[in-house]
């Protein structure tokens, strides 16, 4: 019988299914930067907006299948990893001219997927799971969470531990896009470099749309 080890294990389904959760994540992580450029229409807005999301009856199961994905995608990632490891004893392909084959974003991107994880942690622990002040608008009591976000981004070590995690974060992104297309089959001489600056385009716009709010806390309010 096909079992669940199996199905993680069959080359076909394992890159099919890393590029499906990276790729819903990748569609997440986008809303949630154009959600939180939201602060830039002031407290109301931001917490209004936080508010309607927080209290959408979709939210629980968008949060599962979030959950669960992350955990495939990071779980399909290390046996790949691992095979890969194993297959390779020199680990990396040389090019004629020396010069190792692959990127460094593409050899790194278990180190920097360990990264995302740990970001992610501790991220909730800070926003998500943090502070919980209340304020009311038309006597609606909300979270107040423009306070939690501009507070937090006050502060010298967050603005700077934000700007280096999200600039990772990017990388990640950035290889990720590509890869997903090429597990799902794409690999033309003719798209692949079109597909890899839509990559590198993605992670910009993403990372510099996170990177706006440290900037404009710290330094512009
Ligand atoms: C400047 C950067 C960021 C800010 C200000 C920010 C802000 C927030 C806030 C305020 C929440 C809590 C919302 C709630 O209580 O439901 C949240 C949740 C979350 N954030 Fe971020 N975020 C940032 C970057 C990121 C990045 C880069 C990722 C992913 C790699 C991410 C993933 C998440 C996830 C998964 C949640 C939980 C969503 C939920 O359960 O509803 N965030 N973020």
């Amino acid at each position: 019988m096909f079992s669940l080890v199996d199905f993680l294990t069959s080359f076909l389904w394992r890159k099919a299914l890393m590029a499906a959760t990276g790729f819903t994540w990748m569609a997440f992580v986008f809303t949630h930067m154009l959600g939180n450029l939201m602060v830039f229409a002031g407290p109301q807005t931001y917490n209004r907006y936080s508010y309607l999301l927080i209290h959408n009856p979709m939210l629980p199961v968008a949060e599962l299948l979030l959950c669960v994905f992350v955990i495939l995608h990071a779980t399909t990632g290390i046996i790949l990893w691992h095979l890969n490891f194993r297959a390779k004893p020199k680990k990396y392909a040389v090019s004629a001219k020396g010069s190792k084959a692959s990127p460094v974003a593409a050899r790194t991107m278990i180190f920097s997927g360990a990264f995302v994880a740990a970001f992610l942690v501790f991220h909730l622990a800070t926003f998500k799971y943090g502070q919980n002040t209340i304020v009311v608008y038309d006597g609606q009591p909300m979270r107040d969470l423009y306070l939690l976000v501009s507070t937090a981004f006050k502060s010298n070590a967050y603005v700077a531990w934000y700007l280096i995690a999200l600039a990772l974060i990017g990388v990640h992104l950035s290889h990720g896009f590509a890869s997903a297309f090429q597990s799902l089959g794409v690999n033309h001489p003719r798209y692949t470099p079109v597909i890899q600056f839509l990559g590198i385009a993605y992670a910009v716009v993403v990372s510099c749309g996170f990177m706006a709010l440290p900037i404009y806390f710290k330094f512009f309010l």
